[in-house]
């Protein structure tokens, strides 16, 4: 009989019910940016707002590029774009605009600001990013997650997409 990985296996396992969870804090997360540009008179003038988890690959390569052991509370804890949410406006005043509404916001623990608009990545890529923590309530449980919301124009975005498969993660795979 082949050996079962129990290791393998068990992050997996480890990943499919932490993905139950997190996607249930996606949700709450994204509902409360849109809320939040709903009060601020936003919500009709951004043209879309997305979301996702961060991916399995994606997330254990990051786990092991940074040395840490895949638990749950290191993930919740190290990782900052476990969810992620993009909004895409019209033009560079909303960007600033949608972030100040984000800052003020105290529903938000704002942990960090990169404002890549001013200082752009070397690579290209504009885009003003805020990393926070919303304490989800699941189930009577409250978990802080951490989220990191882009906000970009159309225009940085169709960049960001168009360089992102063919340039961005190309330099973080690995070859062999
Ligand atoms: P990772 O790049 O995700 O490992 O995190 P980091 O801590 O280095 O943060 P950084 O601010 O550099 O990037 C966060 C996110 O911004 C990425 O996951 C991408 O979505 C986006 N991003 C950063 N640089 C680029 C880039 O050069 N091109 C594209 N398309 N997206 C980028
Ligand atoms: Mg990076």
């Amino acid at each position: 009989m082949d050996k079962v990985d129990f290791n393998t296996y068990s992050i997996y396992d480890m990943y499919e019910n932490m993905y139950y969870i997190i996607n249930i804090a996606r949700s709450i997360v994204l509902n409360e940016v849109k809320d939040v540009l709903k009060n601020g008179g936003k919500i009709e003038q951004i043209t879309k707002i997305e979301s996702r988890i961060k991916s399995y690959v994606s997330l254990i390569e990051k786990m092991e590029h940074k040395g840490y052991e895949l638990t749950w509370n290191n993930v919740i804890e190290k990782i900052n774009d476990l969810i992620g949410i993009r909004i895409v406006c019209n033009n560079l005043n909303e960007i600033y605009e949608i972030a100040n509404l984000v800052k003020n916001d105290a529903r938000f623990e704002i942990l960090k600001e990169k404002d890549y608009i001013r200082k752009p990545k070397e690579s290209g890529y504009t885009s003003y990013h805020i990393i926070f923590r919303y304490k989800c309530k699941i189930e009577e449980v409250t978990i802080p997650i951490k989220a990191e919301l882009q906000i970009r124009t159309v225009e940085m975005d169709n960049w960001a997409n168009f360089s992102h498969d063919l340039i961005y993660k190309k330099k973080t795979q690995v070859v062999g």
